[in-house]
């Protein structure tokens, strides 16, 4: 029987610090093979940058008065499902210009939560003056990493929820990998990606360690491959990095560029990409692996 839409939905945090790997590319062409399966996909963009939000064609929306994703972040999880903005293959919570401010917010807010856990004898309402919406009663874990989280179980009806994560380490990407609980990982086929890979690990490690959870890791998107020695060696080195998690190879192609000047994803295009193979096989590892055991396109 299919799961769908009767639990909650699968989350994916598409996330690598290192800029630039495709995980804004990967998040919507997944998100597109996706709804081209029949799934209902609520898509996330957590990055200030906004790329993915104007890559959906929702550029107005980054603009758009508060509240916005920050407040949902950082004050009040409930305002998320009034923020849902309609694409035509999937729901979007746009990013906005606001999130520039999250990361130091939510530093703010995880410090309150460090105080207030390990008795250091300061008065959690004095950080509130450093923050604009962070109050010690906006916290209320014993770490601050849950926003996302508790913002995303008060919307419903969605099978997956995907997550475009920022192009660096801190607070906002923690909150999009704990609030998903499962990471994908674009990465280039280049010598770099070793470390990024390793700190993006370290970085994962550390956030299981304070906040008791454990992070799966759904697969890795080696991205813009081309036929050199290099992308060879380093497809080599992903397979042995991820024994246990596939490796999926995207192609360097100028549809995924078109796609996204369009606004939408290879799948909601006019223009033939064979990359449209390799999202679709993502997509239906993930049915499997979620559950979701029917086609219903
Ligand atoms: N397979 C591909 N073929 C051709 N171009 C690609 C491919 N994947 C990504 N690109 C292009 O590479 C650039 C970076 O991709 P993208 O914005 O998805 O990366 P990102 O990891 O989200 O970046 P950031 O770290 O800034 O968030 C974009 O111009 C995108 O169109
Ligand atoms: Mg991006």
């Amino acid at each position: 029987m299919s799961r769908h839409a009767t639990t909650d939905p699968a989350r994916i945090c598409v996330t690598n610090a290192k800029g630039g790997t495709g995980k804004t590319t990967v998040a919507i062409n997944v998100a597109g093979a996706l709804n081209d399966r029949g799934r209902d996909v609520l898509f996330v963009d957590l990055d200030p940058q906004g790329n993915a939000t104007e890559g959906l064609g929702l550029t107005d929306a980054y603009d758009a008065q508060p509240p916005t994703l920050f407040d949902a972040l950082t004050r009040d999880p409930s305002l998320l499902g009034d923020l849902v903005v309609e694409h035509e293959e999937m729901d979007v919570i746009p990013s906005s210009i606001d999130m520039l401010q999250a990361e130091h917010e939510l530093t703010i807010a995880d410090l309150i939560a460090r105080i207030r856990t390990q008795d250091h004898g300061v008065d959690p309402a004095a950080l509130a003056g450093f923050a604009l919406n962070v109050t010690p009663e906006t916290v209320t874990g014993d770490h601050a990493l849950d926003t996302l989280d508790r913002a995303l179980s008060t919307v419903s009806g969605y099978d997956y929820v995907i997550i475009d994560s920022p192009p660096f380490y801190g607070k906002l990407t923690d909150t999009g990998v704990f609030a998903a609980g499962h990471i994908l990982i674009p990465a280039l086929a280049e010598a770099t990606s070793e470390r990024a890979i390793e700190l993006l690990m370290d970085q994962m490690a550390a956030m299981e360690r304070q906040t008791g959870t454990t992070v799966g890791t759904l697969g890795v998107v080696a991205n813009r491959i081309e036929t050199t020695s290099e992308d060879e060696m380093m497809l080599e080195w992903f397979d042995a990095a991820f024994p246990d998690s596939p490796v999926w190879e995207v192609r360097k192609r100028v549809a995924l560029q078109r796609a996204y000047t369009e606004g939408k994803s290879i799948f909601a295009t006019d223009e033939r990409c064979d990359m449209a193979e390799v999202f679709s096989d993502v997509a239906a590892t993930f049915d499997e692996q979620f559950g979701y055991t029917e086609v219903t396109a």
